[in-house]
């Protein structure tokens, strides 16, 4: 019997604090700015995929939840699934006594436990599980900084999605894209106290997908270009306070760059609309909850952010997501949600538990 050449592999969705919006390069996928992101426990979202190389079969195939989806030449699957057969060669071409299987067809097959493409970073996990499961198919040496470069020409969030803990993308300034990679700045072990709620106020698909909106927003908004200026200190004092544990200061800085992530789609011609009235009244819970901690202790007890829909995810110390949860239940009657609410343990991922 011939030998089988299969693998399988996970990889959770992380959501960002600082926000990737904006390509200079589309084709490389290289950001106008760094981001940050968390990376949440793949207990609860994440996508599972598995490769499998045979001589027998005619074309590359992927199945995402079951249908057959297109593999366009020259796309971003195609460019993925290329860069890992050209690794795997080069592992061949250099080891005489390595299996030759680079010129094989491969199937995949990817899975979410979650909604696709509600702006819950599907895309992230999706292209993070497909280049670690074809790593692990290839038998690689590759760390994850260097999968998170071909998993960025997937999409870019999903370069953040190969490690665990907090994580940053560095935009980089070589035109090949070689230094725009991400890597990890703490692991959850540093800061075992930070949780992430996801509050599903819609599983709908989004209207507008991110690739396009951020397209539009870099040709459309004047504001873009002011937010450009701000990133980098962001960056700098969310990195100084997650490895100094200051709650406060990470959630105003998430707070605002959400807040500004939105105002420049608001202000993209035509305009782009992620959050609703559910999204903007969690703001305004959240915010009244922090006004009051601001005024009893001084801090800031919560978080929220959104990416490019309508659900909110609330980051704040363990110790306080009883009381928010008990809050969120009390304003929102769970029929405004399609969804029970879910708590998700934000968790390192990399090395062995990124395997299953
Ligand atoms: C709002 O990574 O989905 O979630 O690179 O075009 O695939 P492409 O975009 P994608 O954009 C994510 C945007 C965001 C912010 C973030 O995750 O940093």
């Amino acid at each position: 019997m011939s030998k089988v050449f299969q693998a399988t592999a996970s990889a959770p969705v992380n959501i960002a604090c600082i926000k990737y919006w904006g390509k200079r390069d589309t084709k490389l996928i290289l950001p106008t700015n760094s981001s940050l992101s968390v990376t949440l426990s793949q207990d609860h979202l994440r996508s599972t995929t598995t490769s499998r190389a045979d001589p027998s079969f005619a074309e590359d195939t992927l199945w995402l939840n079951g249908k057959l989806d297109e593999i366009k030449p020259g796309g971003r699957l195609a460019t993925c699934i290329s860069e890992m057969k050209r690794l795997r060669k080069e592992l061949e071409d250099a080891n005489p006594n390595a299996e030759k299987f680079s010129h094989w067809r491969v199937h995949i097959c990817s899975h979410n436990n979650f909604p696709t493409a509600a702006g819950l970073a599907s895309s992230a996990s999706g292209f993070a599980a497909l280049v670690y499961s074809l790593a692990k198919l290839y038998q690689l040496p590759a760390s994850p900084k260097e999968l998170s470069l071909i998993a960025r020409q997937g999409s870019g969030s999903a370069c953040r999605s190969l490690l665990g803990g907090f994580v940053a993308w560095r935009e980089g300034a070589a035109a090949d894209g070689s230094d725009s990679f991400a890597e990890q700045i703490a692991s959850e072990a540093d800061w075992p106290a930070m949780h992430a709620l996801v509050c599903v106020v819609s599983d709908d698909k989004k209207d507008t997908s991110s690739t396009a909106g951020m397209q539009r927003t870099v040709e459309t908004s004047a504001l873009f270009s002011q937010r450009l200026t701000v990133v980098p200190e962001r960056m700098r004092a969310i990195t100084k306070a997650i490895q100094n544990r200051d709650f406060d200061t990470f959630a105003a800085i998430t707070m605002k760059d959400s807040n500004q992530f939105h105002a420049v789609a608001l202000d993209t011609d035509p305009p782009i609309f992620y959050m609703n009235d559910v999204s903007r009244a969690i703001i305004t819970v959240v915010t009244e909850y922090n006004r009051v901690a601001l005024e009893k202790c001084g801090k800031r007890k919560a978080a929220y952010t959104f990416d490019a829909g309508p659900n909110a995810v609330i980051y704040a110390p363990r110790e306080n997501m009883k009381e928010i949860i008990e809050l969120i239940v009390s304003y929102f009657p769970q029929e405004s949600f399609n969804d029970p609410f879910q708590l998700f343990k934000s968790a390192a991922v990399q090395g062995r538990r990124m395997d299953g």
